[in-house]
Order: C-alpha cells, then structure tokens, then sequence
C-alpha cells in the first residue's frame, strides 16, 4: 500500500500532461499506480484554477478525505498543480488532511516531497511554488516523458512552451504558471523522437499561445513552423496537431506548413473570447473581431480541409445583449467545427476581478451560454450532414466510452459489456479534429482506417469501415 499511489486529474490538457509526468517519476521511483484511492498509499489531486467550479470540485474532494482512519493510516494527501499554486500556504492552514502542497513549476520535487513527509511522519507538511527561473529539472521530466501506464497509448501530449504573458484580464493561467518560456528545440525533439519510438502516432503540441513559440539558437529565431517541419521528418509519425493559439501575430508561415506537411492536421484551436470589440478591450486580448476574422479567413483559404475550434465567455463584467448579439454573430461568420462556452468566473487577483464588478446576472450567463451551444450546434449538425456519404480517414482511439446505440438501426452493444465480442463501437478523429464512431474489432485501435459516413448528430458522424489504410 505504501508504494501504490492514485492519481486525480482536473483541467486542461497541460495539467494532463502533468499529472502523466508524475506517474513516470513516481514509476521510476518504485511506486506502483492503482485506480482504487482505497489502496493508495498515496493520493494526488492535480488541481486547476481556471474557473469557481473547478476549485470547488477539489476542495470537496479533499473534504472526502477527512475519515478518521484515513488520518491513523501512513497515507499522505498531496494536492498538486494550479489550485496548489493559487492557494499555496492557505491550504495548508485550512485543510489538516493535506500533506504536500506543490506548484506546477516544481513537479520535479513531488516524489522527495512525499518521501519527506513520510520519513517525518506527517508531523512537517511541506510546500513548494513556482520557481520562476527556468528549471533544468523540470525540463528534464518532459524530456524524459513516457508513454507509460496511462491513457491511449500512442497519443501524446508534448509541451513546447511554459506559462504565459497575455495576462487576458479574466485569466489566473499567468499567475499560476508564471511566464511565458519556449522550451530548445532540440528537447522538444528528443522528446517526441523517444515517444515516437516508444509507438506514438499522433502528437499534440501544448502551449497557452503556442503560435508565440519563439526559440533562439545561435543567430536563428526558431518559431512554431519550425517545430513542426522537424517533428514532421521523423519516421514513424501519423499526426501532428498543436493548441491552444492566440489570434493575435498569426505567423504565415504555421499556415504554410499546415497546408504543405500532410501529418499536420489542418486543425487550429483559436479561442475568440468575445465577438464585441468593447469586450475584446477590456479582456486585454489585443485583437478586434475583425482581425481575429481575417485570421480565419486566411486559414480557410490557405489549407485544405480546414476546420476551426473556439471557445467563449459569456457575462463577462458589462457585456450587454448588444454585445452578445455580436458574439453570436462572430461564431455564424467563423463556422467553427465545434465551441467550448463558458460562464464568466471571477478568479481572484486578476484585473477583472479587481476591477469590474460580476455585474451580468446568474441567470442571464445560463441564458447566454445556452443560445450561443444552440447555435453553435446548428452550425455543426448542417456542417456534419454534408458528410454523409462521405470517405474520411480516422485514428483510431478505442471504444467508444458512451454507448451509441442505434448506429446502423439495430441495437449495438455497449462499449463496457462487448470486450469479447468480435465488434466494439469504436471511436476515432478525422484529421479534422471530427469525432467519428463505428463499429470494428478491438484490433483497429491505433490504426488509421477508412471510413464512409452514414449518420450524422451534431457532435458526432457514425460511419461504417471501409478498409484500413
Ligand atoms: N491559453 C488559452 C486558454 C486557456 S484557459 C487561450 O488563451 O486561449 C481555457 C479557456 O477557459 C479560455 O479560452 C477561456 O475561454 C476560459 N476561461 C479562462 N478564464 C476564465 C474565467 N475566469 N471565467 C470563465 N472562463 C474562463
Ligand atoms: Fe489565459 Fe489569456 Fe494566457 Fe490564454 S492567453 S492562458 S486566456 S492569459
Ligand atoms: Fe490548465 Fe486549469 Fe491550470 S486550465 S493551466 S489546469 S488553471
């Protein structure tokens, strides 16, 4: 029990990526993971800040843990990432359950730290938060990340820059990850060189603004472009994707190598935030809705098959119905692929929180928020009908976790109660970023396949095997 520990992941795909950096520390140091928190020795919440809601989430979990025989046993509670970052001490003093709290600038530390608790006790609880200088250790568990004992396995997250600088005056993202730093090309390659080997197909790039990647080397300024031309050259890759950009300096060059690298999927992630100019401003984004249009467009005509993914804020501080009749008409010009909305949260210690009152009414954000998902699913069930009939190439990802029933008419068999059987429902994505599902053997996970498209809702195509490429 000692050496076993159980691993919680809230937030994005960076915090994804770290808590898979923690398993492989704590793998090389003799723990074992389990999925049961009732066997762990060790328990590890990795935190996010983002939004009220996800804070809240951990704080009842780490309520959860309050049992009085939880407390006698030699457990040790570490609450790691964001929220760790965010509240610091604070949890600590408020939380008697809590033993580690650690920031994600020194994940590198987690496994000392837990051993330090544990040869103490439990009698010192310990702390540590971002470094800003840039860490060599915490470089050397990206350069040094595994596909092990977690997740698909050959997909992977690869981070190519830390933190951020945009300061978006909504945003905790900058104060809990500190500043923007791209990472030396050459980790980046052996990097994804040592997750391709180890049977990775598709790669996905992380930053917070990774079209800003910018690297120096000598007299040379390494920007995103680049990354993607040398990760494209190495044998053994399928697909290359990168999020999240920032719709601001958008370098010409990402585009053309988006158009020109067939691996690269013509995929791009670009939050709008807002589609009120008046709101951009007081968001900090330095862009207009024009701008940011201009960008879309020039994707649009550059690369083939492009498609588009946004996300917004509804009730931000002073948005008027004038303002979101703007936004509604940025997503009918932009024709994402699909939006993530959210509820404006005020998150303490940014700008907007200092200064602007939460003054859009609950029920108005829920009003909001529920016309723009609406709209946007209008736009993607038109979108998803034209692919009916279609031909389009997925990865295959694995069973589909929510049954679909009723695919080709019939009832099919759920994902969990089928592993034995010949056909699962399986799911997979177009290069597109389309989630597709259909039927096939377990034997088809990992690969790319053909598929033609018979069914469509607004989130998903259904789609029967053609032949596997
Ligand atoms: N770096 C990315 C996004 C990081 S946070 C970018 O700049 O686009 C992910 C999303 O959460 C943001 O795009 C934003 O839509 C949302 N978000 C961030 N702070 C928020 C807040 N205080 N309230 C509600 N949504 C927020
Ligand atoms: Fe937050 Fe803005 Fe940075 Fe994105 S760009 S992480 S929204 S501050
Ligand atoms: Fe990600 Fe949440 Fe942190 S969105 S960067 S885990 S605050």
């Amino acid at each position: 029990m000692k050496q076993t520990f159980y691993i919680e992941t809230m937030g994005c795909q960076m915090n994804k990526l770290d808590s898979e950096l923690i398993v492989n520390q704590l793998i090389r140091c003799g723990y074992r993971r389990t999925d049961d928190p009732d066997q762990a020795g060790v328990i590890i919440f990795n935190t996010c800040s983002v939004r009220h809601h996800a804070e809240d989430k951990v704080i009842s979990k780490i309520g959860q843990f309050q049992r009085p025989r939880r407390q006698e046993d030699d457990f040790v509670l570490a609450v790691v990432g964001c929220m760790a970052e965010r509240l610091g001490q604070k949890l600590l003093d408020d939380y008697r359950q809590v033993d580690i709290v650690c920031g994600p600038g020194q994940l590198h530390r987690l496994s000392a730290m837990i051993q330090q608790v544990r040869e103490n006790h439990r009698v010192n609880r310990v702390i540590s938060l971002n470094d800003p200088d840039q860490n060599d250790e915490l470089e050397q568990l990206d350069v040094h990340h595994q596909r092990i004992d977690i997740g698909v396995p050959f997909q992977a997250y690869l981070r190519v820059m830390r933190g951020c600088n945009n300061y978006c005056s909504y945003c905790i993202v900058p104060y809990v990850r500190g500043p923007e730093r791209s990472r030396p090309l050459e980790n980046i390659i052996a990097e994804a060189r040592r997750l391709i080997a180890g049977g990775v197909k598709e790669i996905t790039l992380l930053g917070q603004t990774v079209n800003s990647y910018r690297y120096h080397k000598d007299t040379r300024e390494i920007g995103l472009a680049d990354v993607l031309e040398a990760i494209h050259e190495i044998e053994g890759l399928v697909r290359l994707r990168f999020v999240t950009s920032y719709p601001r300096n958008f370098d010409e060059r990402i585009l053309q190598a988006m158009a020109r690298l067939p691996k690269v999927c013509p995929y791009l992630h670009i939050p709008a935030q807002s589609g009120s100019d008046r709101i951009l401003k007081a968001m900090n984004r330095h862009y207009t809705a024009a701008q940011y249009m201009e960008i879309i467009d020039r994707a649009r005509a550059m690369v083939p098959g492009f498609t588009v993914a946004g996300d917004f804020i509804v009730g931000f501080p002073g948005e008027t119905d004038q303002d979101h009749a703007e936004t509604m008409d940025l997503i009918r010009k932009a024709h994402y692929k699909s939006c993530f909305i959210f509820k404006y949260s005020p998150r303490p210690g940014t700008r907007a929180d200092h200064k602007m009152p939460d003054d859009v009414p609950a029920q108005v954000k829920q009003q909001r928020l529920r016309q723009l998902l609406d709209l946007q699913n209008e736009i993607s069930y038109a979108d998803n009908q034209k692919f009916i009939g279609q031909t389009v190439e997925v990865l295959v990802e694995g069973p589909s976790k929510k049954p679909h029933l009723n695919i080709t008419g019939g009832p099919q068999p759920s994902s969990t109660d089928s592993k034995n059987s010949p056909n699962l429902q399986l799911v997979g994505r177009t290069p597109g970023d389309h989630i597709v599902v259909f039927s096939g053997h377990e034997n088809l996970i990992g690969k790319l396949v053909s598929l033609k498209v018979t069914k469509v809702s607004a989130l998903t195509l259904f789609a029967e095997l053609l032949y596997v490429s």
